[in-house]
């Protein structure tokens, strides 16, 4: 039962999501724990600060089993439809608690170790080049047709899936996204998200089993290895993790290029001094991150009856971390509000914190490094063209709808 007398916050509405940032400084302001309206009759506890944020991720008193939650939210009448939907996200690695979590993830690291991701660089710059060439100064341009397929390329390739199934898997992908990143989720979200899961299951049924005969050096063979090698993943489990990281390396990793080049060309003197030293271009990076974060929240459940910054909570109710609103916290950042691509000690939250901290971590750093560094420099005059860009209606994965620039 929600506790008596708590208000609760609009945070969650089509209104903040377009600026949310005078609503998360608000709520920094009036204290740490707030109860937030997700829609029906339903609200939640969330953090808005970084360090509250940082600590939730990090507390094995929460667990990151939440998959079932998400669909508690629909009306009871419907919620029986979706239990293949519960299911198949819990075995995403990120809805998995010590010790599977553990084991898993400690094999899955061999993937994305730092020199594994490095070594992709000179393959991401002929990817993002082979984009680019045709775009000429002075075109117009939709901006996100370059940041919505580019990084489905790169872990693509990765994964060793052809090119034709992209625009498909970007389809699949959003469908998932609309439902995982709103709390407030419809029936038809659902419908849609459980029907591309199950797609995305029945393609990689066929492209594994194809694999086993054909092993190469791409992320799913390391999943058959892991798979084959001891009682880490069942063969569900396996199709799981391939549509997980097909999802996680799209669906944030082309935020992190739209919004950052919003952002960039908002502030075009800060924009001039990057593209005139671009060692600048690691910390620009970070910097964007931190101000536009491509994930705002991610959520946790009380495995136990705990206090929560002085709020006694129940077991088996979630809290939201706002990682959005920490990344904005003045007690963490000086100038919260103020882009600063040369900040230093840039501890934001962007990839979280914790166990589940993003293994994608490098390799999103490394695709946003390039595309946006080559964006700035080859179209040293682009500019916003066109009304206003919106905010795509996805609260967690928070990205543009649309880019219109002239280069
Ligand atoms: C800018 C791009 C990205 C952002 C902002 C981002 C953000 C995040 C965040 C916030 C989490 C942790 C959520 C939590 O604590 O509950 C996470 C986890 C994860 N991310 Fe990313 N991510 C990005 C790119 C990628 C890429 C490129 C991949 C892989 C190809 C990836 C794969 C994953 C996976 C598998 C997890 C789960 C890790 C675990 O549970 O141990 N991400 N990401």
């Amino acid at each position: 039962m929600p506790p008596i007398g708590s208000e609760r916050k609009v945070v969650f509405s089509d209104e903040v999501l377009q600026d949310p940032y005078p609503t998360y400084a608000r709520m920094l302001e009036e204290g740490p724990l707030h109860f937030v309206d997700i829609g029906g009759q339903w609200a939640v506890w969330a953090v808005f600060g970084h360090a509250d944020c940082s600590a939730i991720a990090k507390d094995p008193r929460l667990s990151a089993k939440r998959a079932q939650q998400m669909i508690i939210t629909l009306p009871p009448s419907s919620q029986g439809e979706f239990t293949e939907l519960a299911r198949m996200l819990g075995l995403w690695l990120i809805f998995m608690d010590a010790p599977e979590h553990t084991r898993l993830r400690k094999l899955l690291n061999k993937g994305f170790a730092p020199a594994a991701v490095e070594g992709l660089r000179s393959q991401v710059e002929a990817s993002v080049d082979r984009m680019l060439d045709p775009l000429k100064p002075g075109d117009e341009f939709e901006l996100m047709k370059f940041a919505n397929p580019m990084p489905v390329r790169i872990i693509s390739e990765m994964l060793g899936i052809p090119q034709e199934m992209h625009d498909t898997f970007v389809s699949w992908s959003r469908a998932i996204a609309l439902f995982r990143g709103n709390p407030n989720r419809t029936v038809e979200q659902a419908r849609a998200a459980q029907d591309a899961l199950i797609n995305l299951t029945n393609y990689f049924r066929d492209t594994v089993a194809d694999r086993r005969r054909n092993k190469g050096n791409d992320l799913i063979s390391l999943l058959i290895d892991i798979e084959e090698e001891g009682e880490v993943m069942t063969e569900d489990e396996l199709y799981a993790q391939c549509i997980a990281l097909l999802f996680a390396g799209h669906e944030t990793t082309r935020n992190l290029i739209g919004n950052g080049m919003y952002t960039l060309l908002k502030n075009p003197e800060q924009t001039a001094e990057l593209r005139a030293n671009p060692e600048m271009t690691r910390s620009a990076v970070e910097e964007l991150l931190r101000f536009e974060s491509p994930v705002q929240f991610t959520a946790r459940v009380l495995k136990e009856d705990m206090e929560v910054c002085g709020q006694r909570i129940p077991k088996r109710w979630s809290v939201l971390c706002m990682l959005g609103a920490a990344n904005r916290d003045p007690k963490q950042f000086k100038d919260p509000n103020q882009l600063n691509l040369k900040r230093t000690n840039n501890q934001h939250l962007a990839f979280s914190a914790g166990p589940h901290f993003c293994i994608g971590s490098q390799l999103a750093r490394l695709e946003g490094q390039v595309a946006i560094s080559k964006l700035v420099q080859r179209f040293p005059n682009m500019k916003l063209a066109g009304p206003k860009p919106e905010w795509a209606s996805t609260f967690g994965f928070r990205g543009l709808k649309g880019l219109s620039v002239t280069l």
